[in-house]
């Protein structure tokens, strides 16, 4: 039988990644949902194709052009559409919107699948503990689609409690070796290159800042619940370890794949079946030449961020950083602030009184998270206009 799959953020890198793998295999799937902010030109292609049973498009005036245009296909505006198009549960999600958009999405969506797939990690990161609420209250499945957890995910086996440390690898994005003075002048269409990775612009950003793998560890040790001082990161240029897992018993496991996102949407679409995804010579002098170093804050000020995430519990503090680095973001790929601005407001921002406090509280629901990076994006904004106009 045909499985059901829903994409939020269809047209985005991951979104399109998952339905090439949808394409090669379209015996097995039906698509019942695809979803995307503004891009109607990419949705439209993918209806052709995959003629999914709902779209939802969250531009008001992209959605109300096509809704006019296009009398045939069933089209939402927005994610509340959710309680009235799904009868049943769905086989899988990919949640792949990016930024803080994905939260309320993916909250939302974890009741009507038997398994998601989550690559937003911004989602993981301000919302865990309502992620996790929801995952076990509708006995949903849950699979980390970001490379570095997949592999920690994989090598675990959910035996989370028997890890002992976590090595999460880097490629180092496009400014590993750039010196600071270079840094200073770089541009947005600089940052967004990523030497290894083809992915969207705001992840590309945040791998050349380094903030990507302040996410990364604040995400792993949320999903696998350890202590943040026993996550630690290795710099590795060719990225072809994601990550190494030490466990209490005296293995230490190391999981390797080529730069390429569709090997973990591919397993988390084929999980427990026995399928190719294509053949993968085995990179020898790849393997020889491993290279790892340990990374440091003086090249990436935004690591030092990592300090005041050491506690265990899940805070609103985590929403102030997605919220003010999204903020943060927009402003340098609008050549409002520089490259190394991110890293320095970022850290200027988190220190502030009002957020430093909030490392104490909770969040109890979602309208309080959205409610927070309202605020934080607005205060962002004003801090950093402001201090441009100085400039
Ligand atoms: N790309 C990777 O290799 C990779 C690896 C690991 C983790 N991730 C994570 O996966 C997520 C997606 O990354 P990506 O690289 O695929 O991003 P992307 O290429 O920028 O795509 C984002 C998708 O989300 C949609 N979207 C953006 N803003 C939205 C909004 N306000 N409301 C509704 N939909 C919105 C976009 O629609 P439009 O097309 O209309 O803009 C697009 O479909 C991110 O959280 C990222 O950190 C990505």
């Amino acid at each position: 039988m045909k499985r059901n799959i829903a994409i939020l953020g269809s047209t985005g890198s991951i979104g399109k990644q998952t339905l090439e793998i949808i394409k090669k295999n379209k015996k097995q799937f039906n698509v019942f949902l695809l979803s995307t902010n503004e891009n109607i030109v990419e949705i439209l292609k993918q209806v052709k194709v995959f003629r999914p049973k709902y779209i939802i498009i969250t531009n008001k005036k992209k959605f109300e052009y096509l809704k006019k245009k296009e009398k045939k296909i069933k089209i939402f505006n927005n994610y509340d559409c959710f309680k009235k198009i799904f009868r049943k549960k769905i086989d899988y999600v990919m949640s792949s919107i990016s930024g803080f958009e994905g939260l309320q999405p993916t909250i939302e969506i974890i009741k009507f699948t038997k398994l998601i797939a989550i690559a937003n990690k911004e989602s993981i990161i301000c919302g865990w503990n309502l992620i996790n609420y929801e995952l076990k209250k509708n006995k949903t499945k849950f699979i980390p689609i970001d490379s570095e957890h997949f592999s920690i995910w994989s090598l675990c086996n959910n035996k989370f409690n028997q890890i002992d440390e976590i090595f999460i690898t880097a490629s180092g994005g496009p400014f590993l070796n750039t010196n600071k003075k270079i840094l200073k002048s770089i541009k947005p269409k600089h940052a967004i290159k990523h030497p290894k990775w083809n992915m969207g612009k705001k992840i590309s950003v945040d791998s050349a800042t380094m903030v990507n793998k302040v996410f990364e560890i604040i995400e792993a040790k949320k999903i696998f619940n350890i202590n943040i001082r026993k996550i630690k990161i290795l710099s590795h240029p060719d990225s072809y370890v994601h990550a190494i897992v030490k466990f209490k018993n005296g293995l230490t496991k190391i999981l390797i794949h080529d730069t390429d996102m569709k090997i973990p949407i591919f397993n988390s679409l084929f999980l427990n079946q026995t399928k190719s995804i294509f053949s993968h010579e085995l990179n020898i002098k790849k393997l020889n030449n491993l290279n790892f170093k340990p990374i440091s804050d003086k090249q990436f000020p935004s690591l030092k961020v990592i300090k005041l995430f050491s506690y265990n519990n899940n805070s609103l503090l985590e929403t102030v950083l997605v919220s003010a680095n999204d903020e943060l973001v927009e402003l340098f790929l609008n050549n409002k602030i520089s490259f190394l601005g991110i890293s320095e407001k970022l850290i200027t921002i988190l220190k502030l009184n009002e957020f430093k406090k909030l490392a104490s509280k909770k969040p109890t629901n979602l309208a309080q998270i959205i409610q927070l990076n309202r605020y934080v994006r607005l205060k962002t904004r004003s801090l950093c206009v402001r201090s441009y106009d100085n400039v």
